[in-house]
């Protein structure tokens, strides 16, 4: 734990690197207590830069030996300051030899070489390779590595690194060796080792081109019933970037491996992609259908940064969303693409504009806003954000959206064409989209720049006699730290023109046909669109297939709402129209609740829910995501003064009042939607549990004997893991205040099964029932554990994050309990413990008395004499003015 002040790094401080690496041989002697690394490097002064020195990066590492061009180097001929060792007065060109000793067995921090059950493991991105050895850690440093790696047989049978494998065999002394090599540059960020007792799934898979790869997926054993999934999604993976991107798996093998023990989801290492066992094992018995997709998203993603993120990286860290933003939209896409159908692709549309709303909206309004390519930070760590990921991705889908497919793959040909095995910044890929198209993309420059989310109002008028409708769209966007004012963004605005039947009109905007939807590129901060023809007063559908990362305001009045909820040809904002009907009760309500008065609900709500649930027409995954209301979450960030409670109060009244008034339709509907037969994890039957269960839980909103024993029978019965977890939370969510005896039972029987043991955590972590003394209580239960990322976020962070009415307990004990867990953390994971410190970033608008005990809290954390920088920054952002 470094304990200096913490220093700002600034964007425009950049400088190249004073030297280059052209290769790394690195030889490992694997042992638990003292791991010995020997590296040699061959350097070449950067003509690029003006500096003479060597630098190199270390951390929580014993320097044992140096020698440069074969001569040992003493104190006098090299300085070491913090983590920076700086070599004065190199030559030109040199090899350096470098032996340094670590700890893997100490390590808790899950970053560099750690001990993960017994094997070893390594994660490197952002800055962890310094924990392994000496190296210019930037990844602007590209280079070409060799790896021997050298264990005992017994204990670690499998000895893997990036590339390919070159050779292996005996050592004698119950040691065995294999070394590695990978033919292609890389950043030291994705350097990766694995010495295990592991087993593999594995087979050969045909590549476009003809040459055979080898595939697997390595787990511990007893795993290997759940890696069919993976293994399964890496195949359409490799498939579809050669479909649709033309770029093909690079190495004649590719593995993924499974830990327990990790601080993401899964990291890209070239050729030894390593994965939390989340989002690697699954079967029926024991993964829900979002694990499904999850594992089918994640394998997808790391897999696509071969390409976006390993031949092509980033110059620095501030441009981490050059392939992040762009590696999560091609996941996103190919998540639609599988799916195939329109309404499908509509669903997961929909999922990433709640994601957005639900976790990056609020960031983008907090302490903690940054632009999608921020300018400063102080902890590398703390920027792997829904900024730079989902609405990086976001901003990258508004390429697509303004240059058309066909558009968006040139700019993508001309991207490999011009920076294959480069490290490059935001402003390439915009270049490249921009080249490719004849297209000027200098105003779009700011969706990378400036921060905050973007409010545009619209206002719409039709004039009968000349048969126009015109369309004034304006656009703002909040100050945020650092960002007084903002200039206008170039927007796309998708819009489509409903007739009084809820038919598309034809669209001409200055004598062009536009088809039924029409972009309108809204790049002042006020624009009017005319569209012509227009033979009735229209109902507008504005940002269709939410076209553009903003917050939409217009005057939309119940009657459009209902119009669109029943008509819009976009599912998008069908979808949306039922959201606004919904959240404009929502926020009534919990006015109404926090003076106590007597909540009602009006028939209208209930009637449009009521079609949408019966709809027959719409897929039952739509229908689902038509049927949740807006989270708690979202609620509050529509409120200021928030009293969690009354949210609470409020939404669980309309699923109560849903349930009652609906109880005939929804019974129908569970009935409708079971899926007898095998398990399978495809989208329709997803779409089937997600209505069935939706709908029990609404049944159980107002429980009664009828309605819980529907839920008691769905646990009893249920042969996969979606039902029988979904009716245990509801079950958990009914019974008011005693365990049921489902909870114990469901223990007892995934007890073996930790990724199950984490959703067990996790339900009562999340029930409105469970307060800080209950949290209390399962910390101390035997399973548990701070040590395991997923364990601590499956209650501590699921209690701080996804329990909002007890968490915000008057009293104040959630806040402390949160001081509490996160200096605990702090001292063995600062990662994991910067993460659940975010979960008081919104303090500043909770009513007045919470306030003043969320304060308290955060000045209780940043009071610590030790703590992380990842903590530092984050509790020093939110208390700063
Ligand atoms: N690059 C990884 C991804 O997006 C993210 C990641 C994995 C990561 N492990 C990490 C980032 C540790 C920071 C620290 O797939
Ligand atoms: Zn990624």
């Amino acid at each position: 734990m470094r304990t200096d002040t913490p220093q700002t790094i600034y964007r425009k401080d950049y400088t190249p690197p004073s030297y280059l690496v052209d290769t790394v041989e690195l030889g490992f002697d694997l042992d638990p207590a003292r791991t010995i690394v020997a590296n040699r490097l061959s350097l070449r002064r950067n003509p690029a830069s003006a500096q003479r020195e060597i630098e190199l990066h270390g951390e929580d590492i014993e320097l044992v030996a140096l020698r440069l061009n074969g001569r040992v180097l003493t104190g006098s001929d090299y300085r070491i300051s913090g983590s920076l060792l700086t070599i004065p007065n190199a030559p030109e060109e040199a090899t350096l030899e470098i032996e340094s000793i670590c700890a893997p067995q100490e390590n808790t921090t899950l970053s560099g070489l750690y001990v993960s059950n017994g094997n070893f493991i390594t994660q490197c991105e952002a800055e962890g390779f310094r924990r392994i050895t000496y190296f210019p850690d930037r990844p602007d440093v590209m280079a070409k590595y060799t790896v021997m790696l050298r264990a005992d047989k017994e204990r670690y049978p499998v000895l893997l690194s990036n590339g390919n494998l070159v050779e292996e065999g005996d050592l004698g002394d119950g040691r065995h060796y294999a070394l590695w090599e990978d033919p292609f540059k890389k950043p030291s960020y994705l350097f990766a080792l694995v010495a295990a007792r592991l087993v593999c799934q594995e087979e050969t898979f045909r590549l476009a081109d003809g040459r055979q790869a080898l595939l697997q997926v390595w787990v511990e054993e007893g795993n290997l019933d759940k890696t069919d999934y993976a293994m399964q999604s890496l195949k359409h993976s490799i498939r579809w970037d050669e479909e649709r991107y033309n770029l093909e798996l690079d190495l004649d093998r590719f593995m993924i491996v499974a830990t327990s023990d990790f601080n993401m989801g899964a990291m890209e290492n070239k050729g030894l992609n390593i994965f939390n066992t989340k989002f690697v094992l699954a079967n029926p018995r024991v993964a829900t259908d979002i694990d499904f997709q999850g594992i089918e998203a994640v394998v997808a993603h790391e897999y696509f940064h071969n390409w976006t993120g390993n031949r092509v990286t980033c110059r620095d860290w501030f441009q981490l969303s050059l392939k992040e933003g762009l590696t999560v939209f091609r996941d996103q896409e190919f998540t639609a693409d599988m799916i195939g159908t329109d309404s499908g692709r509509a669903v997961t549309r929909i999922d990433h504009v709640r994601t957005l709303r639900q976790a990056q909206f609020p960031e983008d309004a907090g302490p903690m806003a940054h632009p999608v390519r921020p300018d400063s930070f102080v902890e590398i760590n703390n920027f792997y954000t829904v900024t730079v990921y989902e609405k990086g991705a976001e901003v990258v889908r508004m390429y697509q959206t303004l240059l058309g497919r066909e558009g968006f793959r040139k700019g993508m040909d001309l991207y490999f064409e011009r920076h294959d095995e480069q490290a490059v910044e935001c402003d390439d890929f915009r270049r490249a989209m921009a080249d490719a198209n004849g297209r000027d993309l200098a105003q779009f420059e700011r969706w990378y720049s400036q921060a905050g989310t973007p409010v545009v109002r619209f206002e719409g008028s039709y004039d009968k006699a000349g048969r126009t409708y015109e369309l004034k769209l304006s656009q703002s966007c909040p100050p945020t730290p650092g960002q007084p004012k903002k200039l206008p963004f170039h927007i796309p605005v998708a819009v489509g023109l409903l007739d009084r039947e809820g038919r598309d009109m034809r669209l001409r905007v200055n004598g062009r046909d536009m088809g039924t939807t029409a972009v309108l590129e809204l790049v002042e901060a006020e624009q009017r669109f005319v569209f012509t023809d227009v033979s009735q007063a229209p109902v507008p559908s504005v940002l269709r297939n939410f076209s553009a990362p903003v917050i939409l305001q217009g005057s939309y009045g119940d009657a459009e709402l209902l119009h669109l909820f029943s008509h819009d040809s976009d599912a998008v904002n069908r979808w949306e129209a039922g959201q606004r009907l919904a959240m404009d009760r929502l926020l009534k309500l919990t006015e109404a609740a926090k003076l106590g008065a007597l909540l009602s609900l009006d028939d209208t709500f209930i009637e449009a829910m009521r079609k949408m649930l019966v709809d027959e027409r719409l897929d039952p995954a739509f229908r689902e995501q038509a049927l949740l209301l807006p989270s708690e979450t979202m609620i509050a960030e529509r409120i200021e003064d928030v009293d969690p409670l009354a949210v609470h109060t409020a939404r669980q009244f309309v699923r109560a009042a849903i349930g009652t008034r609906l109880r005939a339709e929804l019974t129908a509907q569970y009935e409708a939607n079971q899926t007898p037969g095998a398990y399978s994890p495809d989208a329709v039957s997803s779409g089937k549990r997600a209505l069935k269960n939706l709908a029990l839980a609404y049944l159980n909103a107002a429980p009664d004997a009828e309605t819980i024993a529907l839920a008691q029978r769905q646990f009893d019965q249920a042969d996969n893991m979606t039902d029988r977890s979904a009716a245990l939370s509801t079950l958990i969510h009914a019974h008011e205040g005693d365990v049921p005896e489902a909870l114990e039972r469901f223990y007892d029987e995934f007890k073996g099964e930790a990724l199950v043991v984490d959703k067990w955590f996790a339900m009562q972590a999340s029930a409105p029932t469970t307060d800080v003394a209950k949290v209390r209580e399962l910390m101390r239960h035997p399973a548990f554990t701070l040590r395991n990322p997923n364990r601590a976020r499956s209650l501590v962070a699921t209690f701080c994050a996804g329990n909002p009415v007890r968490f915000h307990a008057p009293d104040g004990s959630g806040y402390a309990f949160w001081a509490e867990q996160v200096v605990a953390l702090d001292a063995l994971n600062p990662q994991v413990a910067s993460r659940l410190a975010r979960a008081m970033d919104r303090w500043r608008r909770y009513a007045p008395e919470l306030q003043g005990k969320m304060q308290v809290a955060l000045h209780q954390v940043a009071g610590q004499a030790k703590l992380s920088n990842d903590v530092r920054e984050v509790v020093s952002k939110a208390l700063a003015n």
